[in-house]
């Protein structure tokens, strides 16, 4: 299998309205053909008029969760498939301010990894530790099963990505430490290899927390460091374009 693509995602989460279109449209007019894979996931009310708004350019639309099911009497979810219908390419599944704010177990996730495969998205599953399971020296242990449990055998062939995202670094500007990090990120591939054999050696493992302009370059060179998956420095476009710059 070939190296992974690298991919360089940006997580709006809960911001942005249909002014933020402009700096959408600001990354992709600083993305060139030398960049990574771009992508840029906001909330699902958007992700219609951003496809639209970026169609001639090359970066994708994703959404940052799915319902597990494709359509039924769900108030105010959203399926994968109506992400798909909207121009949505790829889907954020798993990430820790769902697992905890939505109690959403491995289980969950990887119905929601078949729901997005079914709609033909790309699934970038979330995994990562608490602070208090490294210092309790789990991490591993904690991430490796997130893996195990996440992602459906269904995924064997299928194009996905996975986002280390320890959850002490999400938004607190604090990292892990290079070594850390390609250990963590070790593990994830001699997992994602024994569970898919060749195809696992493909798959990219993005870092997620705390990703910024003056530490991505040192994080995106890490070994098994396969992109990021960017929250607040993806809001804008400068800070966005000097991450997808550094890979
Ligand atoms: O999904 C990416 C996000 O959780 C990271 O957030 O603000 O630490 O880059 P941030």
């Amino acid at each position: 299998m070939s190296a992974p693509v690298p991919l360089i995602a940006g997580n709006w989460k809960m911001h942005g309205l249909a002014a933020s279109l402009d700096e959408a449209r600001a990354i992709a007019a600083g993305c060139t053909a030398a960049s990574p894979r771009v992508a840029i996931c906001p909330p699902s009310v958007l992700i219609h008029r951003m496809a639209q708004a970026l169609a001639d350019t090359k970066v994708q639309v994703g959404g940052q969760d799915a319902h597990f099911d494709d359509f039924g009497a769900f108030t105010g979810d959203v399926s994968a498939e109506m992400l798909a219908d909207a121009g949505a390419r790829l889907v954020i599944l798993g990430h820790s301010e769902r697992r905890t704010g939505y109690r959403e177990t491995d289980a969950l996730v990887a119905k929601k990894v078949l729901a997005a495969l079914r709609a033909g998205l790309e699934p970038i599953v979330c995994v990562g530790e608490t602070l208090d399971e490294r210092k309790a020296g789990r991490a591993l242990e904690v991430v490796t099963g997130q893996v195990r449990g996440s992602l459906p055998a269904e995924l064997a062939g299928k194009a996905f990505a996975v986002a280390y995202e320890p959850v002490w670094a999400i938004g607190t500007g604090l990292t892990p430490t290079t070594p850390e990090i390609e250990e963590m990120h070790r593990a994830i591939r001699a997992t994602l290899n024994e569970m898919f054999g060749a195809h696992g050696a493909g798959v990219p493992i993005l870092y997620g927390g705390s990703v910024k302009p003056n530490n991505a370059a040192e994080i995106l060179k890490a070994d098994e460091v396969g992109g990021a998956l960017v929250g607040g420095a993806s809001l804008k476009a400068s800070d966005f374009l000097a991450i997808v710059q550094a890979a």
